[in-house]
């Protein structure tokens, strides 16, 4: 489906009824990484997952997406769909830094929390460095070289050698994003903010799902936001890397459901 959301056209799927989970894909990905959550959890609920600005068949934009953009936008849809009851919220990697910016500006529109395959430290000088090449390569030689580069990190050893299927769909998806959307992407998540200092205060039910080989957020990350986020509990799913609820559907669902039972059912 399309809409107009703030200055852009945004698509989003919408699927299922109830409890409304907000599904934030990551960096450079679009909501089809979402696929098995829409059609294995809208038995239990209203699963909303949009392509960010930028990202499959949303509308990009020049300049800078920065994580409180991304999050103005999420927002916005709701606004418009609409949706006024209270939402859980599940972003994976740079979705989860948009959901970190979510809650600093919208927390009362929440009732839970997903965090997966995310961290919410701000990037280091190295990281920082690591982005502006990237800019400067998506400007001199297209997005190409960047999928090469990043696509054998997103999934395991195990998945990139037995489920060609799965590489070439996340190929695909990575080449749904516009090169305006690898640079928005990539100069938001470099300016970043800490968001350290949020997770003690973060309370509502939170879940934090993880890949024990995800080769881009390291588990310890998971350990240290479970420390500090109070009422967080925290799943490891083993043999999974970054795309874990790509990798592991039917483990990663689970845990979902169990949350969402538990919780708000
Ligand atoms: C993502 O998967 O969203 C990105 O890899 C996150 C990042 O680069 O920090």
């Amino acid at each position: 489906m399309k809409i107009k959301v703030q200055d852009i056209t945004m698509f989003y799927e919408d699927r299922g009824q109830g409890l409304p989970i907000l599904f934030i894909h990551g960096y450079p990905l679009n909501h089809k990484v979402w696929q098995p959550q829409i059609d294995g959890l809208s038995d239990i609920a209203r699963i909303i997952a949009p392509d960010l600005r930028g990202h499959g068949e949303s509308q990009a934009t020049q300049g800078e997406y920065s994580m409180d953009l991304l999050a103005d936008d999420c927002a916005a849809l709701l606004d418009v769909i609409p949706i006024s009851q209270k939402i859980v919220l599940c972003g994976l990697s740079m979705g989860g830094y948009v959901s970190l910016a979510f809650i600093r500006k919208y927390a009362s529109r929440l009732a839970g929390l997903i965090l997966t395959a995310t961290r919410a430290a701000a990037d280091s000088s190295d990281a920082k460095e690591n982005r502006l090449k990237s800019i400067n390569k998506v400007k001199n030689e297209g997005i190409e070289p960047i999928i090469t580069g990043m696509l054998p990190n997103l999934l395991s050893p195990h998945t990139l050698s037995s489920n060609p299927a799965l590489v070439a769909q996340v190929r695909e998806i990575m080449q749904s994003v516009s090169p305006q959307g690898y640079i928005g992407d990539l100069m938001g998540m470099k300016n970043r903010p800490d968001s350290t200092p949020l997770l003690p205060k973060i309370n509502i039910p939170t879940l934090l799902i993880f890949g024990d080989e995800d080769q881009i957020i390291p588990l310890e990350e998971a350990k240290s936001m479970h420390s500090l986020i109070p009422a967080s509990q925290l799943a490891i799913i083993p043999g999974a890397a970054h795309l874990l609820q790509l990798e592991k559907p039917t483990e990663f669902n689970d845990i979902v459901r169990n949350f969402i039972i538990k919780n708000f059912l």
